[in-house]
Parts: structure tokens; sequence; C-alpha cells
């Protein structure tokens, strides 16, 4: 059983928050089958690298479900490239699958019953849910030491707990930092195109009881230039193994403004978002999203048509802009192709 705003597991239904209705409406979208999990993911009604790595592990639970009569290795993988397909930046959805791939492998080569197996993947996809919310507890704790007593911050897109399946990862930091009795201020990035920075970052910080002002993402230059702000904090999609971190566009700006302003850069992401397989940013995949996403603003066209339109998801801030990457087994600092592989050899 887990049981979140973002998601509910009862062992045979997922529920997802749908974040496309957020703020306004609180409607959750039930799923039985591993077929309604991906949709779910690709058309967004949950998002956040981490958030969609645990509905993927569960989405994979009911395709052994679907498939309890002829519980074939084919049949498995098929339901894993299913869950796949949906979106490609984010690596946490991968490494959700390939976990719990490895576990269907591991137990089905032991001759156990349908039931049995079923049940061993159960566990498994709840143990990576509660293991998400752990991890971002204990982020937390190490990022919020990097803040001052009175902090300001600038947020871009939502990495708070609708990203992950609770607490968050950069708004996690914020939230322990209040939880240590600090004074935090956040300027909230609307990120546009979809919205995640106006519709459900400052809806979770104004929850949190943080002091939170939302600006459109061509005003962070001049909030930098004009007021005290001490940190970028954002979330991150996929990290290389020399620290190079893909985030929702607009973070590469973001952190590019903040080095012209002595603005110090933190990413915080656990260890399940770190893409050792791959050198640099250069191999990280970016998705590109619908044109409407950029003609339309809430569903009202506001482009002319016949307009050409470019809309990558996530761009790559490169790794020696950023001055921390936050992990659950500590902060790492530049070179972070030495820190990650020592964090990787701990492992
Ligand atoms: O397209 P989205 O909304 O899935 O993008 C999400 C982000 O870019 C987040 O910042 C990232 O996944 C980190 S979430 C803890």
């Amino acid at each position: 059983m887990i049981s979140t705003i973002t998601m509910k597991w009862n062992g045979s239904t997922l529920e997802l928050i749908d974040q496309r209705k957020l703020p306004h409406v609180e409607e959750y979208v039930k799923c039985q089958t591993s077929e309604c999990v991906a949709k779910a993911i690709k058309d967004m009604i949950v998002r956040g690298a981490p958030a969609i790595g645990a509905s993927a592990a569960f989405g994979y639970v009911l395709g052994a479900m679907e498939n309890e009569k002829d519980l074939s290795v084919a049949k498995m993988e098929e339901v894993k490239e299913r869950l796949a397909n949906t979106r490609p930046t984010a690596v946490n959805l991968f490494w959700a699958l390939k976990r719990m791939h490895s576990k269907f492998l591991e137990i089905h080569s032991q001759s156990k019953s349908a039931k049995e197996i079923v049940s061993l993947l159960n566990d498994e996809a709840e143990k990576i849910a509660r293991e998400d919310i752990e991890v971002n507890k204990r982020m937390g704790n190490y990022g919020q030491e990097l803040f001052p007593q009175d902090v300001t911050v600038i947020t871009h897109c939502n990495a708070g707990a609708l990203a992950t399946v609770d607490y968050g990862t950069a708004v996690g930091v914020i939230h322990a930092a209040l939880d240590h009795g600090k004074t935090v201020h956040a300027f909230v990035d609307e990120t546009r195109p979809y919205l995640q920075g106006a519709r459900l970052t400052a809806w979770e910080l104004l929850k949190l009881g943080v002091d939170t002002t939302l600006i459109c993402d061509n005003m962070a230059g001049w909030v930098m230039k004009t007021r005290k702000v001490d940190a970028i904090i954002v979330g991150a999609d996929r990290i290389a193994a020399n620290g190079d971190t893909a985030n929702k566009i607009g973070t590469y700006s973001l952190a590019s403004l903040a080095k012209k302003h002595g603005v110090k850069v933190y990413v915080a992401a656990p260890l399940s978002t770190i893409d050792v397989s791959i050198k640099n940013g250069s191999e990280i995949p970016i998705e590109e999203r619908s044109h409407e996403e950029v003609t339309h603003v809430q569903g009202v066209k506001i482009a002319p048509d016949g307009v050409k339109v470019y809309n990558p998801a996530f761009d790559v801030t490169d790794a020696d802009m950023i001055d921390a990457i936050i992990t659950e087994k500590g902060v790492l600092r530049y070179p972070y192709v030495k820190s990650i592989k020592k964090l990787f050899e701990q492992k």
C-alpha cells in the first residue's frame, strides 16, 4: 500500500493525481492495466523523473497481473517496452523498469508460481516507492545545509512532492530548510510552455507556507540583478557521468544568468537520476513535444497559423556551471567525473 498526494497503490489499482488539472481540480485517474499507466506517463497525468519511475514500476506489476496465465519472459519484455516507450529523457523510468525486470528474471528462473511472482514484483515496486520518499528526505537534509538562515531561491519547473512519490527533490530541500527553522523566500519560474512552476510548484510551496513569488521565466535575470538571490535550486531528469545535467527547458538559461550574477546553482537529484553509462550531456536524448504547447496557452491559440515551432522539453546544463549536486549520499562538488565515480564505487 502506498498513499501520497501523487499516487495511491492498493496492490491492483494505481491512482494518479491528474497533474494536468492542478491546481484548480484535484482529480485522480485510476489505472488497472500497464497500458493505462503508459498512457498516463505519455500524457503527463504523472510527470517528474522519480514519479514517472515509480509509476512505471507499478505499471510493470499490472503488466504481470495481465499475463498471469502465461507469465513468460517475452510477455514481460513487451510490458517493459510499452512502459519505456513513453518519455525518453528522465532516466528514472528506465532505471525502475530495469530493476523490476531484473527482479522478474531472477524470480522467474526459480520456477515460482505466477501468483508468487506477482506478489514479489509488488513488493519490489512498493520498495522503489518507499525508498524514493526516504531518499528525498535524506537529500533534503544534506541540501538545506547549503542554505543560509534566511535564504532566497529561484526554482524552475516542479521538483516537488508531485514530481516524486512524495516530499520532492529541490522542493524537498526547501521543505527540510523550513524544518530546520530557516526562512525561505522562493521566486517560482512559471516554466513555459507547460507551466509546471505556476501550476504545481507555486501550489506546493504555498501549502508549505513558503513566501512564494511567481515570475515569468524571462524575469529571472532581472530578479537576480535587482534582488538578493542566494541560489537556484532545481531537480534533474538525467545526469551524465561528468555531471552534465538535463532538466526542464530553461534550466540552462537560468544557470547561465546565475553565473553572470554570482548566484549559486544547486541540483538536487537521487542516484537513480545519474546515468553513469553516458559520458556527457551530448548523449542525453532530449524529448520534443507537440507544437500546440507553444502556439497555445492552456488551450487558447496565441500564435499565427503557419509559424514554425521548436519545442524541446529539456536542456542540458554543463557540469562546470553547477556549484553542487545534492544526492541522498551527500553533496557532490565539481569535478563531478571524480565525485560521481567515487559515489558509485561506494554503492
Ligand atoms: O516534463 P516534466 O514535467 O516531467 O519535467 C520535470 C522536470 O524537469 C523536473 O525538474 C525533474 O523531473 C526533476 S523532478 C524531481
